[in-house]
C-alpha cells in the first residue's frame, strides 16, 4: 500500500474483537509517534497506556462521569460504557504546555496531533482498529482524566486513543469527503 492509499483508506474503527493486543504492537505505535514533525525538536508528547487493571479503573471513572451526565438515563450510561468495556487498550496522549509561551504551546499541540495521526496510520498497517476520542468517555475535556493518569500540570490532554483488533463483520464504509476544489483558494 502506498502512503497515499494508506491515508485515504484510514478509518475510525470503534468496534473491537475480544482479543488482547501484543505489547510489541503497542510499542511499535508509540515508537512511530515519536517520529512526528515537531518544532525545535521539543518532542512535546507523553503517552499513558491503559490496559488490564488500569482499564477497570478507567471504567469506574467513565461510569461516574456518565452517571453524572445522564442521571435519568441508565440505558444510555450502559450503552456508552460499552465503548470502554470492549476496548483492550487505550492511550491518553498529552502535549507539553510551556508557561508564558502560548505560541510554542500551540505548536506543541499541533505536533502531538501529527504524532497521533502517525499512530493511526501505523495501526492500520498492524491490522489494528483505532479511534481518537475527545468527547464522551474520551474525557479529554474533563479534569478527572488528569487525575486518573497523574499527569503534571503542564500537560494538556490532546486525545484518548482506543485500540483493538477490528470486530469481524463490522466493516466501516468510507467517509465522504468534500473535494479539495471547494476547500482551496489558489492565490
Ligand atoms: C480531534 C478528533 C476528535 C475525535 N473525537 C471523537 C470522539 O470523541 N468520538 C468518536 O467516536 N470519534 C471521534 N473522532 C473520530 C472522528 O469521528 C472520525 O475521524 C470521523 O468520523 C471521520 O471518520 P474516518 O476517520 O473513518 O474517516 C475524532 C477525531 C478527531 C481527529
Amino acid at each position: 500500500m502506498t502512503i497515499i492509499e494508506a491515508i485515504k483508506n484510514r478509518r475510525a474503527i470503534r468496534n473491537y474483537a475480544d482479543r488482547p493486543i501484543e505489547k510489541e504492537k503497542i510499542e511499535k505505535l508509540l515508537d512511530v509517534a515519536t517520529y512526528a514533525p515537531n518544532d525545535r525538536l521539543r518532542q512535546p508528547w507523553h503517552f499513558y497506556v491503559i490496559q488490564g487493571d488500569a482499564m477497570k479503573r478507567y471504567e469506574e471513572m467513565a461510569t461516574e462521569y456518565l452517571q453524572q451526565r445522564f442521571p435519568t438515563k441508565p440505558h444510555l450510561v450502559e450503552s456508552s460504557l460499552k465503548v470502554v468495556t470492549t476496548t483492550p487498550v487505550a492511550i491518553v496522549v498529552t502535549s507539553a504546555i510551556i508557561p508564558d509561551k502560548p505560541d510554542d504551546s500551540e505548536d506543541n499541540m499541533f505536533a502531538t496531533c501529527c504524532a497521533i495521526h502517525s499512530m493511526w496510520l501505523a495501526a492500520q498497517e498492524l491490522g489494528l482498529g483505532f479511534v481518537w476520542r475527545t468527547r464522551g468517555v474520551g474525557l479529554v475535556h474533563d479534569e478527572r482524566m488528569h487525575q486518573f493518569i497523574g499527569s503534571p500540570e503542564n500537560e494538556k490532554v490532546i486525545g484518548t486513543i482506543f485500540i483493538g483488533y477490528p470486530e469481524e463483520g463490522k466493516e466501516v464504509p468510507p467517509t465522504e469527503r468534500i473535494s479539495f476544489d471547494e476547500k482551496t483558494t489558489w492565490l
